[in-house]
């Protein structure tokens, strides 16, 4: 690994949806952080993931349903946050929806887990690629990943899950780096008892 790219490693962060702005990747560019976010392990070739890529006018759709469906399920919601949900998708010039979609063929010999931990590191790839080419991104979730409604706006089958929406853009404000765990909290030297 040459030094440029453990830098990048080391240096990794994300920057908070609302501070992404223009400009976002071009087409190519896209292209090479869509290619990098597919190269990751897959156990069995189960390919159990699916990612849409969002433009303005498609944020705006899934804005304007995400906010009539947090509307219906909280009447009491203030027009405030009605509009921050509408506004949610809109944050960066492109927003990425990944999607787990277990591979049901290869489950007996490629367990969920597995299938779903690829899925996390597509979004992961995903990042690194799009901090390698300048750009900067947040990985979410919140309550659109996980409303059976919004998949099935997306056009994901009953059985997906969304497990990521990947705000990509320019960083309007560059973050300070935030707490890292303690090494040696995490990392230790495995021997057998004697
Ligand atoms: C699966 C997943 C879902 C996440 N969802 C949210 C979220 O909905 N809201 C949020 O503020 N951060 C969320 N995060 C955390 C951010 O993506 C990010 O990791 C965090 O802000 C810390 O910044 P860092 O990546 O620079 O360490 C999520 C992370 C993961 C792995």
């Amino acid at each position: 690994m040459t030094r440029s790219n453990i830098d990048l490693l080391l240096s990794r962060r994300s920057v908070l949806a609302k501070n992404l702005g223009k400009p976002g990747p071009n087409k190519r560019e896209l292209r090479t952080i869509l290619q990098a976010g597919l190269r990751v392990p897959d156990h069995g070739r189960s390919e159990p993931w699916k990612i849409q890529v969002l433009d303005e006018s498609a944020q705006l759709a899934l804005g304007t349903f995400s906010a009539q469906l947090f509307q219906r399920d909280n009447p009491n919601a203030t027009a405030a946050q009605i509009t921050f949900e509408r506004e949610r998708p809109q944050r960066s010039p492109i927003l990425l929806v990944v999607t787990f979609q277990p591979n049901k063929k290869k489950l007996a010999k490629i367990p969920e887990l597995e299938q779903l931990l690829s899925s996390g590191a597509v979004c992961q790839n995903l990042l690194v690629a799009i901090q390698a080419l300048g750009y900067n991104a947040q990985w979410l979730t919140d309550w659109p990943a996980y409303h059976p409604e919004i998949r099935q706006f997306l056009g994901s089958g009953k059985d997906a899950q969304i497990v990521g929406f990947i705000h990509i853009g320019t960083a309007t404000l560059l973050p300070k780096d935030r707490p890292r765990p303690e090494f040696d909290d995490i990392v230790s030297e495995w021997k057998p008892e004697d």
